[in-house]
């Protein structure tokens, strides 16, 4: 079969590979029917997440057909459609029963990561990705949700990740009526949670990028201002952010950039001398920007060594900070009947299709935010 497999810092290959087999009892086989590339695996792509090996195929957003179903499955057979959540998860341990899939203990064993993931590094547990034709998913009963008969896979492709996550991160920026929420990166992921902070009664959602046309996309798609941080001048974002919400400060902030952030020359330098984890600009303007007694939400993605972030501003302005992997698990019933009534468009943020085969030059598009992209997603020649 063909999968989109990691070859280095900045490169990847379309490659022939041995199809997947059912390895315990409660797994599946899927063929996959259609499979996006994320924002976190650019973190891979660059080389950042420590153990993610020549060879590897990524991807942890995909929808497929059951190829094959094991023997200790119950709930799926041969022909079913599902969306997969890209959090691997028992289904039984401490936490998967408390809901939180995002940290399951039996999928992947590092303390100081989450649970097991796809095609995520052998940090989250070296499962085999989904931008392939064919992937292996562990704990088949628990994971893949069905997709109703009368939608199409693309409809519930990101109940896989971005929506859910989106859609975690307004929860936990605790928005109540009225409130005005700022989202750091209108990439996909940010603007799941610009939809999303509507939805839980948000009055105003400022989006933050440096990128003219995501913004243009977010105020069309999501119905939010803009502040584009470069053309503002870094430092004098925080003031604007002030000035827009009377002087205070936003109710919430929300950091979708994560560990990659551009727009301080101090974080970048202190990243690239590997004195912290990458760049924590977003996460920093995040405390800086939010009102005393607010919320801070991470929600890009971090790895576990420290950053410089400026903590004291945080605990003298009593914060509140929150931050998870999603655990996706939980939202898809409910995020389903927004879906489906109209309420969130989550596939309407696609930009580009292209057949798997072009997977590598799919991810140097996206990576380098050419030709507009906002999303891409591969669809496999067998699909
Ligand atoms: N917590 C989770 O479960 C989860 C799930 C999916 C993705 N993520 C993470 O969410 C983040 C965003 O993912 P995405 O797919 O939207 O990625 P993306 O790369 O498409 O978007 C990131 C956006 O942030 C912008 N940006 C860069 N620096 C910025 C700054 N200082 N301030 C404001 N904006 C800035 C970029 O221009 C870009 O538009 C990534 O870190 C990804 O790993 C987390
Ligand atoms: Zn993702
Ligand atoms: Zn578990």
């Amino acid at each position: 079969m063909k999968a989109v497999t990691y070859r280095g810092p900045g490169s990847m290959k379309v490659v022939e590979k041995a199809l997947p087999r059912i390895e315990h009892p409660d797994d599946i086989v899927l063929r996959v029917t259609r499979t996006a590339i994320c924002g976190s695996d650019l973190h891979l792509f660059h080389g950042l997440v420590p153990d993610t090996r020549v060879g590897a195929t990524f991807g942890h957003e995909f929808a497929g057909v059951v190829e094959e179903a094991g023997p200790g499955v119950a709930s799926l057979q041969r022909g079913d459609r599902v969306v997969v959540p890209f959090n691997i998860a028992c289904g039984t341990c401490f936490y998967c029963q408390r809901g939180l899939t995002g940290v399951c203990d039996n999928s992947n064993c590092s303390c100081s990561m989450g649970g097991g993931a796809f095609g995520y590094s052998h940090t989250t547990g070296g499962y085999e990705g989904g931008q392939a034709e064919f992937v292996r998913v562990p704990y088949a009963d628990i994971g893949p949700f069905k997709i109703p008969e009368d939608m199409e896979e693309e409809d519930l492709l990101f109940l896989s990740d971005i929506l859910p996550t989106g859609y975690q991160a307004a929860e936990m920026a605790g928005i109540k009526k009225g409130e005005t929420v700022c989202v750091f990166g209108a990439g996909p992921v940010g603007l799941m949670a610009m939809q999303s902070a509507w939805l839980m009664g948000a009055g105003r959602v400022i989006a933050v990028d440096r990128l003219d046309y995501r913004l243009d996309f977010a105020k069309s798609w999501a119905g939010v201002e803009t502040l584009n941080y470069e053309r503002e001048g870094y430092a004098h974002v925080i003031g604007r952010l002030r000035e827009m919400t009377e002087g205070r400060g936003p109710d919430a902030c929300i950091d979708a950039v994560g560990c990659e952030a551009l727009g301080s020359k101090w974080q970048t330098l202190l990243g690239k001398a590997k004195l912290q984890a990458g760049s924590a600009t977003a996460l920093t303007w995040a405390i800086q920007a939010a009102r005393r007694g607010g919320n801070v939400v991470m929600i890009g993605v971090y790895g576990p060594p420290w950053n410089m972030v400026p903590m004291g501003e945080a605990m003298n302005k009593g914060l509140t900070i929150r931050g998870a992997q999603c655990n996706v698990k939980r939202y898809l019933p409910h995020l389903l009947e927004h879906i489906r009534a109209g309420r969130l468009n989550p596939k309407a943020i696609i930009s580009h299709r292209f057949p798997l085969e072009n997977g590598a030059e799919a991810y140097r598009i996206f990576d380098e935010k050419r030709d507009e992209c906002i999303k891409c997603v591969l669809i496999p020649q067998a699909a």
